[in-house]
């Protein structure tokens, strides 16, 4: 029988505090659950990158996230480069780009730190795991503007299915987790039945976000699997459909092999 594999592309299950961060990823690995890990600072790249050389089918991204663009400095992309040299399961760029919603006094540092790692991923042709919140429009334009070549994913996306279809317009992909379960998340789930599956990818965020029926507990990788069954069931198809098409969009921008 062919397995079926889910690739859990943004869980910070390093930062887990009521789970055993263990046994979280063996019950995700037991499920063929393979999953991503972000950075969000200057220095936690380092401890990300150690962090996934620890387990089987955990990997990693480099990058830093909007809210910390502060600790960006010139030493860290330098620092983020010999990562990526040493360590083969890095193997994207993020968690970058924008977020107006807690503070909008240092936009232009936001840009300008969303914009140099654009750049670098380019150089070194890596996907892009980007965190935009209330910022679709910036976002964006500065894709439209800056990235040549990397495949650019919107983590955790909450805009409207008019908006998602404008990004996959311009490539770029949508990465749905535990909103979509939300009873009252009607645009979420509006993008989930809707969007090409092409186009698709699945996360959790955890330790944020838990799905249905753990909504409001810590959420953990292995929980992508209630984000795949709600998607199948707005879809209308089966779970392994959701699954498949899901990895394969994943092993195409990773170029990785789930098996
Ligand atoms: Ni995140």
């Amino acid at each position: 029988m062919d397995k079926t594999f889910i690739i859990n592309t943004h869980s910070h299950v390093n930062m887990l505090k009521n789970t055993n961060i263990d046994d979280a990823i063996s019950a995700a690995q037991n499920e063929n659950i393979v999953t991503i890990v972000p950075s969000s600072t200057a220095d936690d790249i380092f401890e990300v990158s150690g962090f996934i050389n620890k387990y089987d089918d955990v990997y990693g991204y480099v990058g830093v996230f909007p809210e910390e663009a502060k600790t960006f400095t010139d030493k860290t992309l330098l620092d983020m480069e010999n990562l990526i040299r040493s360590n083969k399961k890095i193997i994207g760029i993020g968690e970058i780009g924008l977020d107006y919603y807690w503070d909008k006094s240092f936009k232009e540092l936001q840009k300008e730190v969303f914009i140099k790692q654009i750049e670098f991923a380019n150089q070194i042709n890596m996907p892009l795991n980007i965190h935009c919140r209330d910022a679709y429009l910036d976002t964006l334009e500065i894709l439209k503007k800056y990235n040549k070549n990397s495949t650019a994913i919107l983590h955790c996306f909450s805009g409207s299915l008019e908006f998602a279809m404008e990004c996959i317009k311009e490539g770029i992909f949508i990465a749905l987790g535990g909103v979509v379960t939300f009873k009252n998340a009607l645009k979420a789930k509006e993008v989930a039945a809707n969007i090409p599956l092409e186009y698709l990818l699945l996360e959790t965020d955890d330790p944020y976000l838990a799905p249905v029926p753990f909504r409001g507990k810590e959420n953990q990788p292995v929980y992508v699997k209630y984000v795949a069954e709600e998607i199948a069931s707005l879809r209308g198809c089966s779970v392994e459909e959701i699954a498949n098409a899901t990895t394969q969009n994943a092993e195409r921008i990773f170029n990785f092999n789930a098996e």
